[in-house]
């Protein structure tokens, strides 16, 4: 629950830092069981990592900070004299979880140097940083859903892909925030969230975190999504990200690339919702970001029951990428760059 009285429609929290060990909202279970997974050491904030029980960008990377935390707290108590050398084996273990989201070597980063300039016990400057990430991005999203809202038309109906939410950030959302902000302001008609496979996060996750908090939801099949954009009645899709380059192009769930290219022979406007922290300046174009690629069992069964003709096989790059002439704008907490350029995005830093 937010502290912040002002911002509404804000329940949903899935990373909670108590009693010295991280505690997640087991994402692989909803909305069938809310369960939590309190990791105690680093071996098992990485496990989560890769095994989805945590997800989204900005996500990942607050949960691999609070992974930091503990490695360093067990690297020092075990050996005080090599600790900053022991410690970078398990940096690599949290970097070597998820490829796509540069959220998480952005978080890897920042605790890195601050362990480079620490002096006696890690712990408590550790924590003092991870929780400080952790608010900022929950902070950094308000921001955006303010910023996002004011975009939009009124009335028109939004349609979302993936889950961008709450239980992929801080708390709030990127693309969810700018939903939630906009229906707070009777802004949006409609919110139709696609199922997303093979995850399913829209059916699971996205439509349980606005239900939860009280906001209607319409689920789409992926394969709906241009006969939708035919109707009329979608004005603009609202997605977040997992790394934008230097030049605008955006790497998000696989399937974005679609709807942005349908959106645009639509009518229909592209925004893509990210903090700072998701932007790789380092990443001359979209080409270069390294796209994930997960097991194929996740295409050819559901829910663990086979569901493809047996010796079928499955291709599953899990992000794609978006070229920065199909986005309308990118929404981000230091302001909002339209029709997105390198000139532009190199300016939203130089502020
Ligand atoms: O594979 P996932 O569920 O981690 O993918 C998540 C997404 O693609 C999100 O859209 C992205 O990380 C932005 S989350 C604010």
């Amino acid at each position: 629950m937010n502290k912040n009285a002002s911002v509404k429609y804000d329940t949903v929290r899935p990373i909670r830092w108590r009693d010295a060990a991280l505690s997640l909202i087991d994402q692989r279970l909803l909305p069938h069981a809310h369960e939590e997974i309190v990791c105690h050491d680093v071996a098992a904030v990485a496990h989560a990592i890769k095994d989805m029980v945590v997800r989204g960008a900005p996500a990942i990377g607050i949960a691999a900070a609070y992974g930091v935390v503990l490695a360093a707290r067990a690297r020092f108590q075990a050996a005080p004299a090599t600790w900053k050398q022991d410690v970078e084996t398990d940096l690599a273990l949290l970097a070597g979880t998820r490829p796509t989201a540069v959220n998480l070597f952005w978080a890897i980063d920042r605790m890195r140097r601050l362990i480079q300039a620490l002096d006696g016990d890690p712990g408590p400057a550790l924590l003092q940083a991870a929780q400080a990430m952790h608010q900022d991005d929950i902070e950094a999203n308000y921001r955006m859903g303010e910023l996002g809202a004011a975009l939009l038309e009124p009335p028109c109906a939004v349609l979302t892909h993936c889950n961008a939410g709450a239980l992929a950030t801080g708390g709030y959302g990127t693309a969810l925030g700018v939903i939630r902000a906009a229906f707070a302001a009777q802004r949006i008609t409609r919110i139709y969230a696609d199922e997303t496979r093979p995850w399913l996060q829209g059916a699971r996750l996205t439509a349980w975190e606005l239900l939860e908090d009280g906001i209607p939801v319409t689920l789409v099949a992926e394969g709906a999504a241009s006969h939708l954009m035919k109707q009329g009645e979608v004005g603009w899709v609202i997605v977040g990200s997992d790394r934008i380059a230097a030049n605008g192009d955006v790497a998000n769930k696989i399937g974005t690339y679609n709807l942005a290219v349908t959106a645009r022979h639509h009518g229909v406007k592209v925004m893509v919702v990210a903090p700072t922290s998701t932007i790789d300046m380092n990443m001359a174009s979209g080409g270069l970001i390294p796209i994930e690629t997960r097991g194929e069992a996740e295409l050819l069964a559901l829910q663990g029951q086979r569901i493809a003709a047996p010796g079928a096989r499955a291709w599953n790059p899990v992000f794609d990428v978006t070229p920065a002439e199909l986005v309308d704008a990118i929404v981000t907490e230091k302001g909002v760059v339209t029709a997105p350029n390198a000139e532009k995005m190199a300016g939203l830093f130089s502020q």
